[in-house]
């Protein structure tokens, strides 16, 4: 008689969940898991390594999916779920070609990097940053009527560069701070529906330069918008404007904005992502004080990674159950 070995699929964790969504899958009984326990990002030859025959990776955007590693994962791998609303760091089309299943986190973190694109905002107009240097380092001497005087938001005109969830999320909240003339224009590839609501109007990406006292960044990184932001971009907005990426670092060509900070083209700017993550503390762009940097936190509250973490680890149980994913860029 012949004896059918059945075997539990077997995923590859990079990395810790937050505690629920672990939980759900340390109980998923009927999946082997391999789970990098360090809390660091898993080293290249390690997931290289530790791929081999599983049948689903459940990866943060701090691993680049690639060929090399489907290669070594071999012809098992029949899904890969990041924990992430972005997927520049995955070849789509190298799981296209292998028929593997991409799921991603999209809506639940709407909310969260949204919130934290009005706080760079708010910190950026309002020198926030110098605000708390000046306290820490015994500076602050007295009022002025002169002293750290920021921008204010009344009858701004606002640019978001994609309309998208987040982008119409960040948009909504603005508005109210933007008093009866202010405006919300944006530049999408689209129209889009919702904009009515916002009594938001589209326009092209040379008159949301020309226009915009404040730009946020809120757009997928892609082939279009790699560098979107370079140094003739710069050249053509307003010289005070106050510009805000939260989406991906490499949308701005950052020696670029170097040199526009240094020359002074730009009032102020906010970042919650950059080329490299980490930034070196040494980094040039640290030592303008206009400049607010926070290390990729956009999604960072305990309820958005948890709906992150618990939506990642159902694409990734779907996958290798062979049903199709709650959440999947492709299938
Ligand atoms: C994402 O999900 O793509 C964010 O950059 C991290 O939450």
């Amino acid at each position: 008689s012949v004896i059918i070995h059945m075997t539990n699929p077997k995923v590859l964790l990079t990395r810790t969940l937050p505690p629920a969504s672990q939980n759900i899958l340390e109980n998923s009984s009927d999946i082997e898991l391999f789970h990098w326990k360090d809390d660091t990002v898993i080293p290249r030859h390690e997931l290289l390594r530790r791929v081999s025959g599983v049948n689903g990776i459940l990866c943060m955007l701090t691993e680049k999916i690639d060929a090399e590693v489907l290669d070594a994962a071999g012809p098992s791998l029949k899904v890969v779920s990041t924990m992430s609303v972005g997927y520049d760091h995955v070849d789509i089309n190298e799981l296209r070609k292998r028929n593997i299943s991409l799921g991603y986190t999209p809506e639940v973190l709407t909310e969260a990097t949204a919130d934290l694109t009005v706080l760079l905002v708010l910190a950026s107009t309002r020198r926030l940053r110098e605000g708390i240097k000046t306290v820490e380092n015994g500076e602050w001497s007295d009022w002025s009527p002169t002293g750290m005087l920021g921008t204010q938001l009344t009858n701004k005109t606002i640019g978001i560069v994609g309309l998208g969830r987040i982008g119409e999320a960040t948009a909504f909240r603005l508005k109210p701070f933007l008093g009866t003339d202010g405006k919300i224009i944006y530049y999408s590839p689209t129209e889009k529906k919702r904009s009515v609501i916002l009594g938001a109007k589209r326009v092209e990406f040379d008159s949301l330069l020309e226009k915009s006292d404040i730009i946020c960044i809120c757009c997928s990184l892609n082939e279009k918008t790699k560098e979107m932001f370079n140094y003739s971009v710069f050249k053509k907005m307003k010289k005070n404007v106050i510009l805000v990426n939260t989406a991906r670092g490499s949308i701005i060509k950052q020696d670029d904005l170097v040199r526009a900070l240094s020359e002074g083209l730009i009032g102020a700017v906010g970042l919650d992502v950059t080329t490299p993550e980490p930034l070196d503390r040494n980094h040039p762009l640290l030592k303008f004080p206009n400049v607010t940097i926070v290390p990729h936190t956009g999604s960072a509250t305990l309820e958005t990674r948890t709906l992150m973490g618990n939506l990642a680890v159902e694409n990734v149980l779907c996958g290798v159950r062979g049903l199709s994913l709650p959440n999947a860029v492709c299938s």
